[in-house]
């Protein structure tokens, strides 16, 4: 049957996500028995991250505690959302009461949450370019028009934000808000600089426009430079946030946070409810216990060291391997972003990587809000091993020099 008459209009906005097609053919290859290096996805290390002691919080707490298995407030567990609320200040300087903290199935539908409650057909919201392809394909779907500003060493051009605010509002245009992720950025894996935080902050507050702050790579940082986040700046309620512990736990458990007020907070839990009336139990149960016995302090720092030696060892092999190549050089996240020389295309060489070499890499044309970025690369390096990463590392580079 052709169902096309039933599809909904809004439906029909939708575009695929060129990530989850570059891992339906890496998952079609490892079915037929081949081994690929990926270094696509954007996981933690699963050796990283402590699973014992994950492991036995679970097994406690199915076997003593029968609210584990039932639903929670749409909002989430009031201890969790107290014990966020100290994390978020010891960790992000956020002073943030537990009532502003909404729990959510992971940073994916905080930023959906957000877009729904603030995006109507037709309106235009700012995001870095390139940005995370899956928040952007997110406000599309809700009738958005993305607008990009280049993102640089230093993160968002804020020099170019205020001219696009400008272009914009000279054509009318309806500007909501503007999406960032200023730490460890994906795709670019850049930090936003502390003075161009405040410029934006300044931005934000003279052309009268809320910020989201996607703070998916705030715990992910690998040289403390001591740059605050965006919403501890935040003097006015402009910054909405919305975070994941993703990264730190395990991107399967699905925790993630909206902080928000006023009518913007009642509207998000209206819109939660009936979507899927809170978050995993036994994951909230979880990080709860996670938090409140002190097991981040226990693990994570340990988690960053040995993110940062992968990060180093990729670094060191794109130097060793392509001296002259042009990529970033992240101080936190997870990602490096590799250009091929101006003009190749990004997209086929991927491709080509993952047919021939066995290297799975995702092209960075399609986080680009515009038609540049045909010759960038997404390079993971928290979730191979090191051995991988150097592996992975050489085999590109032998496809490289062969083809530029
Ligand atoms: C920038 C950014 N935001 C949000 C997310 C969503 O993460 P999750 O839904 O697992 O919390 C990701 C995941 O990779 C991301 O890179």
């Amino acid at each position: 049957m052709n169902y096309e008459r039933f599809i909904s209009g809004r439906a029909n906005w939708i575009k695929g996500s060129a990530l989850a097609e570059v891992m339906k053919r890496a998952s079609q290859l490892q079915r037929q028995g081949i081994k690929l290096i990926s270094l696509a996805a954007g996981d933690p290390g699963p050796n990283l991250i402590p699973r014992k002691v994950l492991a036995e919080l679970a097994k406690e707490i199915l076997e003593n505690n029968p609210k584990s298995v039932m639903y929670t407030p749409t909002n989430g567990i009031p201890e969790l959302r107290e014990e966020l609320a100290k994390f978020l200040e010891k960790y992000e300087k956020i002073k943030v009461s537990s009532d502003n903290i909404v729990v959510t199935v992971g940073g994916s539908e905080a930023l959906d949450l957000l877009g729904r409650v603030l995006i109507e057909p037709g309106d235009v919201v700012i995001s870095e370019n390139p940005a995370y392809v899956n928040t952007l394909l997110a406000f599309e779907q809700l009738g958005a028009s993305v607008e990009g500003v280049l993102v640089d060493e230093d993160g968002m051009r804020t020099d170019l934000l205020e001219e696009k605010i400008k272009e914009l509002k000279a054509k009318k245009k309806k500007i909501k808000f503007i999406y960032t992720i200023p730490t460890g950025q994906n795709p670019m894996g850049v930090t936003m600089s502390e003075e161009r935080r405040k410029e934006l902050l300044e931005i934000a507050s003279k052309y009268d426009l809320l910020i989201i702050e996607d703070t998916a790579y705030n715990f992910m940082k690998y040289e403390e430079k001591g740059i605050p986040s965006l919403k501890s700046l935040d003097r006015e309620g402009r910054v909405l946030v919305a975070g994941t512990l993703s990264k730190v736990l395990g991107t399967g458990f699905r925790i993630g946070w909206i902080i928000a007020e006023g009518e913007i907070l009642d509207k998000v839990l209206m819109e939660k409810q009936p979507i899927d009336f809170c978050a995993p139990t036994i994951s909230q149960f979880i990080a709860l216990e996670y938090l409140r016995r002190g097991y981040f302090e226990e693990y994570h720092s340990k988690a960053l060291q040995g993110y940062k030696e992968k990060r180093d060892v990729m670094i060191e092999a794109l130097e060793e391997s392509l001296p002259n190549a042009k990529f970033t050089r992240p101080i936190a996240g997870m990602f490096v972003m590799l250009f091929l020389p101006e003009g190749a295309d990004g997209m086929s060489f991927a491709s080509e990587l993952m047919e021939k070499y066995h290297v799975v890499v995702v092209p960075g044309k399609p986080f680009y809000t515009d038609e540049s970025g045909k010759n960038a690369i997404r390079l993971n390096f928290s979730r191979p091993s090191k051995e991988e990463i150097a592996e992975g590392i050489k085999r590109l580079a032998e496809l490289y020099k062969d083809k530029f």
